[in-house]
Order: structure tokens, then C-alpha cells, then sequence
């Protein structure tokens, strides 16, 4: 079939008469797929989630939305931006931050760890605000919305995993958006006002390869967060492991002291062995 070779970008963009929020979304549909199998939302789906992978992650979400927040403020006024800006009803930032706070206490900001492909991220956050503020359509999207989707259900898994409450500053505030009443309703009106956004051509082509991009991005921090996860894990066992050896060895080396320095410990045992010996000869008479 003709369209069984065209890439997604291509196949949206023959949606030339479609909206925004459709071809959005078929762009980034195989980008979907690709990050909803990587290890660590795999890990997530079947409710393996531990307490440090679960900081990890909130450590690079806070500065993934540190810098998007602080470019969709700058250019809220943008007519590419303004319709989409709601602050109050999405913004994430305080969330995490007061998430944060709780688990790693108030110089949270001096223990975060931000891995390279989370800076890269950021980076690429605050420079399409700088020079292409259309396109922050594409980012806030991505975020946003599948943080009221998919989201959702990882906010579920991360309470049942961990046993934390609901709400601000409890660890899970992250997940919880107590402006928005109903997110399927929320998401249409979101996208009605993506679709309301004008753009030429030249702007929607470059507006969805954005928006691959930024899947490509998130996919990039979960990697490198399941990475430094699995090498935490390793140190960890490694780390049992070599105090399991030591405490073996010093239990092997206080016997072998034993046998050989404590004259007393040497007659009980040579007593012992003439006893079984003599033990045994009158068993066999
Ligand atoms: C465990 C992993 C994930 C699951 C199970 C999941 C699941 C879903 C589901 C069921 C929807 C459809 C919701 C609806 O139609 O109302 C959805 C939408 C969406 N998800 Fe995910 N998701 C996951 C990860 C992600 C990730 C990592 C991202 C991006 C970083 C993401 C971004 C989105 C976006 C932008 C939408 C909105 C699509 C649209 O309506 O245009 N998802 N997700």
C-alpha cells in the first residue's frame, strides 16, 4: 500500500485540512509506543517501582519543568503560546518542588541529581523559547497531556508501590492537578485551543518534528534514569555481597584462631576424637 512507507511526519502533514491536535498526534504515535516500552515505564506498568527510582525521576521532572514553565511564562503572551497557557490549572513546578522538599527535606536543591540527557532537555526547552516560541505548542503538550493520561495511572502504581498519601508536599502531589475536574474534558479544550493556533506550512512541519523531538527527549531521560538506576542496584548487591564475604571470613578466621592458638580449644578437641575413637572400637565389638 502507498502509505505503508511514509513516515509519521509525512502521513500527518497529508492531513494537511486536519487539525493540529490530530496530526500531533499521529506524529508522535510509534514515539509513544517507543516510550511506553522503555524499561522504565515497563518496570512501572508491572508496579515495580522503588523509592529511589521514583526521586530519580522526580529530580529530572522538576528540572524538565523548571525550564518550561519559566519559557511558557516568558512567552505567554505569544499568540503561538497564549492559548495554550494555563498555568493554574497545569503547571507542575511548585508539585514537584514541594515533593521534593519532602522526601529529600528543605535543601532538597543541594542533593537533586540531574543526569546529562535531563540537561540536554532543559537545554533544548529554553532554547525554542528563545528562538522558535511556536513551538512550545509541541513540548507542553507531550508533558501536559501525558501527564493527564498515562500519567494518571502512574501516579496509581507510584501510591500502591510506595505507600504514600495524596496531595501536595506528600511525595505525589506531582500527579495530582486539583484545578482540573475533569482531565477528559480538560484535554478537549486543550485541544480545540491547540487547533486554534494559526501556522504556516513551514511552522506546522517544524512544530511536529518538535514534537517527535521532545519524545525523543523524555525517552532519552528515562534511559539514562533506568541506567543510573540498574548501576545503584549493582552497588548495592555488590555492596551485600562484600559484607556477606567479610563476615564469613572473619567468622572462618576467628575458628582457624581458635584451633590454632587456644591450647585449651586443642585438648577438648584431641579429647573429642579419642572419645569417638574409643566410642566407635567398643560400637563394632
Ligand atoms: C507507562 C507509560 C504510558 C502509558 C501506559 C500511557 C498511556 C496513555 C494513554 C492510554 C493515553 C490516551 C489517553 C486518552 O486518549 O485520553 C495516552 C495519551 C498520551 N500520552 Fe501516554 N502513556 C504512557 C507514557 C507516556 C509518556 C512517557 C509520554 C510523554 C513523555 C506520554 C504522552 C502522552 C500524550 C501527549 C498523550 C495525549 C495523546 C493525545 O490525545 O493526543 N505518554 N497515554
Amino acid at each position: 500500500m502507498e502509505t505503508e512507507n511514509k513516515t509519521p511526519t509525512a502521513e500527518a502533514m497529508e492531513m494537511s485540512h486536519s487539525d493540529l491536535s490530530e496530526q500531533i498526534k499521529v506524529v508522535t504515535r510509534d514515539s509513544h509506543l517507543r516510550a511506553e516500552n522503555t524499561p522504565l515505564m515497563l518496570s512501572y506498568q508491572k508496579g515495580h517501582v522503588t523509592l529511589e527510582q521514583y526521586k530519580l525521576l522526580l529530580c529530572s521532572l522538576q528540572h524538565i519543568y523548571e525550564a518550561l514553565e519559566d519559557v511558557m511564562e516568558e512567552n505567554s503572551s505569544h499568540p503561538g503560546v497564549a492559548p495554550i497557557y494555563f498555568p493554574a490549572e497545569l503547571a507542575r513546578r511548585e508539585m514537584v518542588e514541594a515533593d521534593l522538599e519532602y522526601f529529600y527535606g528543605q535543601d532538597w536543591r543541594q542533593k537533586v541529581v540531574v543526569p546529562k540527557a535531563t540537561e540536554r532537555y532543559a537545554h533544548r526547552l529554553r532554547q525554542i523559547g528563545r528562538e522558535n516560541p511556536e513551538f512550545l505548542v509541541a513540548h507542553a503538550y507531550t508533558r501536559y497531556l501525558g501527564d493527564l493520561s498515562g500519567g494518571q495511572m502512574l501516579g496509581r502504581i507510584t501510591q500502591k508501590c510506595l505507600g504514600l498519601k495524596n496531595g501536595k508536599g506528600l511525595g505525589l502531589g506531582f500527579f495530582s492537578f486539583p484545578n482540573v475536574t475533569n482531565h477528559n474534558l480538560f484535554k478537549q479544550l486543550y485541544r480545540s485551543r491547540m487547533n486554534s493556533v494559526e501556522l504556516t506550512e513551514e511552522q506546522r512541519t517544524g512544530m511536529l518534528e518538535e514534537a517527535v523531538l521532545s519524545f525523543e527527549l523524555n525517552i532519552q531521560v528515562f534511559n539514562e534514569l533506568q541506567d543510573i538506576e540498574s548501576r545503584m542496584q549493582k552497588e548495592a548487591d555488590l555492596q551485600t555481597h562484600t559484607s556477606q564475604e567479610k563476615l564469613l571470613n572473619d567468622t572462618l578466621q576467628i575458628s582457624s584462631d581458635l584451633i590454632t592458638s587456644a591450647p585449651l580449644f586443642k585438648m577438648l578437641l584431641g579429647l573429642c576424637v579419642a572419645l569417638a575413637t574409643v566410642c566407635t572400637g567398643i560400637y563394632a565389638f
